[in-house]
């Protein structure tokens, strides 16, 4: 009985994905009596199509089953996909709201606009973990049921410079000898926190490192990898074999670039050496396949462990009791680099490329 309980869970968390067009995810779910012997947790994020959060949310979801068969309350999971839209999802709040979510956790539309969500949520005591997109700490502080999980953007931007500056040094990346580096940068969103700490720190750990820096331009691609293909192009009609370098915030822009350089026929040793930051399933084949010389692991596994275990151990006992929580509302996973040296090992540990 529960196995096929968890089962639909799972169908209506996986509809998200599947199903093109949901504003109101799997809003057709009918709320049963809340009973101590099962929980309810709710989930919206900014974009149902976004690559590295489905990856976190197919962990999530293993997540669940995992912790289902081990007995213990049944989990049921309300999964809304906000299409980058802060008004719909604070009306799916106040829907999990209505539907006896005992927790909720929330990757923001609009990381300065979280007050809605607070408001609603304190109104009815129902505490909510913020995941991904990070809001200022002003506005986790304004109550005592707020959490974030996520990872340290400086940690990224920082690790994407050193990689750079390796990959320059191995593989002669000053290819015109003018003693610069020139450069593109592919930014995720404007606003978002690893957007800007992302390109503001992976570009001075290179200077640090002694790296003279030219940079030609820059395009901000919204994570996508077909906005940051768009955007190639026009750099590469620009700039042609000038670009020795591409540093672009996440995976699916670095492969943007990849397949830009590819359509634009660019032999492989002309092209410029190009970074991720992710490791996402497409990411690491990449490295594998030398196409990308490095990223940086965002680890969507451990993000997702740790947002099931602080929402399970919110919705079961109301206390955070037995989770490492920084200033009682943090959690930040490590980044970690990746190159073809150790890119096997992420490969072959990946819970979301399985
Ligand atoms: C970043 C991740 C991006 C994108 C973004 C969405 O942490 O690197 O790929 O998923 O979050 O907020």
């Amino acid at each position: 009985m529960k196995k096929t309980l968890c089962c639909e869970n799972i169908h209506r968390m996986l509809c998200l994905f599947a199903a093109a067009g949901m504003m109101t995810g799997c809003a057709a779910y009918t709320p049963v009596d809340k009973t101590p012997s099962k929980i309810r947790i709710g989930v919206t994020l900014y974009d149902e199509y976004d690559t590295f959060l489905g990856e976190l949310m197919q962990c999530f979801n293993q997540d669940v089953f995992a912790k289902q068969s081990e007995g213990g309350p049944e989990i049921t999971v309300n999964m809304y996909g906000a299409s980058r839209n802060q008004a719909i999802q604070n009306d799916q709040v106040k829907e999990m709201i209505n539907n006896d979510c005992d927790v909720l956790c929330v990757n923001l539309v609009d990381r300065t606009a979280p007050t809605e969500i607070i408001d609603f949520a304190r109104s009815a005591g129902i505490p909510v973990i913020f995941f991904n997109r990070e809001l200022v700490e002003e506005d986790l502080l304004q109550w005592d049921q707020l959490y974030y999980v996520g990872a340290d953007a400086f940690q990224s931007g920082t690790m994407q410079g050193e990689l750079a500056v390796d990959a320059i040094r191995s593989q002669n990346g000053d290819k015109n000898g003018d003693g610069s580096i020139q450069y593109i940068m592919l930014e995720g969103e404007a606003g978002h926190q690893d957007a800007i700490v992302r390109s503001e720190n992976s570009a001075n750990r290179m200077v640090e490192l002694g790296v003279k820096l030219d940079k030609l331009g820059y395009g901000i691609a919204n994570w996508n990898q077909a906005q940051a293909e768009t955007k190639m192009n026009q750099f590469i009609d620009q700039y042609g074999s000038d670009i020795e370098l591409v540093l672009a915030n996440n995976d699916e822009m670095a492969l943007g670039a990849i397949a830009a350089c590819k359509s634009q026929n660019i032999p492989e040793k002309d092209r410029p050496i190009i970074l991720g930051i992710d490791g996402t399933k497409t990411g690491l084949q990449a490295v594998k396949d030398g196409e990308m010389y490095g990223t940086v692991f965002n680890d969507s596994a451990g993000q997702a462990q740790a947002m099931f275990d602080l929402a399970y151990q919110l919705a079961t006992t109301g206390t955070t009791d037995g989770i490492t929580l920084k200033d009682g509302k943090y959690i930040r996973l490590d980044y970690q680099k990746i190159t073809r040296d150790n890119v096997d090992d992420f490969i072959k540990g990946s819970r979301s490329a399985q």
